[in-house]
């Protein structure tokens, strides 16, 4: 019996980066200051270089970065933030927890990213900022959320979690927006042996502000003019980020490779893949997905074989328990409905070996007919 494909397995990391992450961590505990010091500040540097941008601010996690943008902006209670349904459920919450109104475009059905013209729909008297996710690592349609924030006055928030190196034409994402939200949890193309994240902007206001509010608020040591909250990044996960920094190229070269095999050699009538992007650079393959009407099915027969599949993600936002007040498109929301009902993802990870992509391409071609 040969051994499953896993979704993730950061086991294979390869010898050099393990070590050099062993003599990072090292560093740290022997330096003897662990939280926000001059790791954090040299991985802050090579963030905001990597992504185009003058200022990166780390912060604890992902989901703390979208709340601590869109505070910084001022958006609070009696706002209207116009986002995805199809993300994971911390750009919604981000949202909800500054205590702003989530308002859900459509999607467009080839790309899963926002659909502009469902977005210009949603846009009414309350309305503050625009919060599209580059899903699956794809670069969201900038050029047109650009131009309608632009012509309505509106904050472009960019939710990059999943789109580390990705650029929109000569930009970088995570460049375009007033201000970029960034997760480095673990499974994401550059990830921490833990939880972080980070802010990027090119304004230096914001940053400070941000800065203030990922330290409770505080403007000088004891002097707490907002009310923030604690989210430090730590000197261990900074200093193990910098090292992971100098791979991420590499891993996404090797994402774009299996990409091409899973896009040009996948072929069966039950499966059919995302819109290919004109633009490569446009695309860091966090995620592989295909859509199928027979999912649950397929899954099972694939995990026969060996292959781990997920789901992202299995409801829209608008269906969690936890979404409190809400709007949605007047044309509804029927390409994001269809889209969960029908997607999964396939393991894309940059430690997958050839002889295992091949697997993954044979499990799905050899498919037995679907049961009627
Ligand atoms: C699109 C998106 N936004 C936000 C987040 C939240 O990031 P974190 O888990 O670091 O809080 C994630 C992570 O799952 C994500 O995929």
């Amino acid at each position: 019996m040969t051994a499953s494909i896993a979704f993730n397995d950061f086991r294979r990391e390869p010898e050099a980066l393990q070590l050099a992450l062993l003599a990072a961590a090292e560093r740290v505990i022997r330096s003897g200051w662990w939280v926000l010091g001059r790791e954090v500040q040299a991985f802050e540097q090579a963030w905001a270089l990597h992504c185009g941008t003058a200022h990166a601010v780390g912060v604890a996690n992902g989901l703390d970065a979208i709340e601590i943008g869109l505070r910084a902006l001022g958006i609070g209670p009696g706002d209207e933030v116009i986002t995805t349904p199809v993300t994971a459920y911390a750009t919604t919450l981000a949202i909800q927890r500054c205590g702003a109104l989530p308002v859900f475009a459509d999607i467009d059905p080839s790309t899963a990213c926002l659909a502009t013209e469902s977005v210009a729909t949603c846009i009414g008297p309350a309305t503050r900022a625009v919060l599209p996710v580059h899903l699956y690592g794809r670069a969201a349609d900038l050029d047109g959320l650009e131009e309608l924030c632009r012509s309505h006055g509106l904050h472009l928030v960019e939710d990059c979690a999943q789109a580390h190196g990705a650029r929109h034409l000569d930009r970088p994402v995570g460049s375009v927006g007033r201000c970029a939200a960034w997760s480095f949890y673990p499974t994401k193309n550059l990830g921490a042996i833990g939880d972080a994240g980070a802010l990027t902007t090119a304004d230096a206001e914001l940053a400070r502000v941000a800065r203030s509010l990922r330290n409770y608020g505080q403007s000088d040591r004891y002097h707490h003019d907002l009310a923030g909250m604690n989210s430090r990044l730590d000197e261990l996960q900074a200093a193990l980020l910098s090292e992971r920094l100098g791979w991420l190229d590499a891993w996404t070269h090797r994402r774009r490779e299996i990409a091409g095999h899973y896009r040009s050699r996948i072929h069966h009538p039950l499966l059919t893949p995302m819109a290919e992007p004109q633009d490569p650079s446009s695309h860091v393959h966090h995620l592989y997905v295909l859509r199928t009407p027979q999912r649950e099915w397929v899954q099972a027969q694939l995990a026969e074989q060996g292959v781990s599949t997920l789901i992202h993600y299995p409801l829209p936002c608008t269906r969690q328990k936890a979404l409190a007040g809400h709007r949605i498109a007047p044309g509804g929301i029927p390409h994001a409905l269809e889209h969960c009902r029908t997607c999964f993802s396939l393991p894309i990870h940059p430690f997958l070996q050839d002889d295992e992509v091949k697997r993954v391409i044979d499990a799905c071609n050899e498919l037995p007919d679907a049961p009627a």
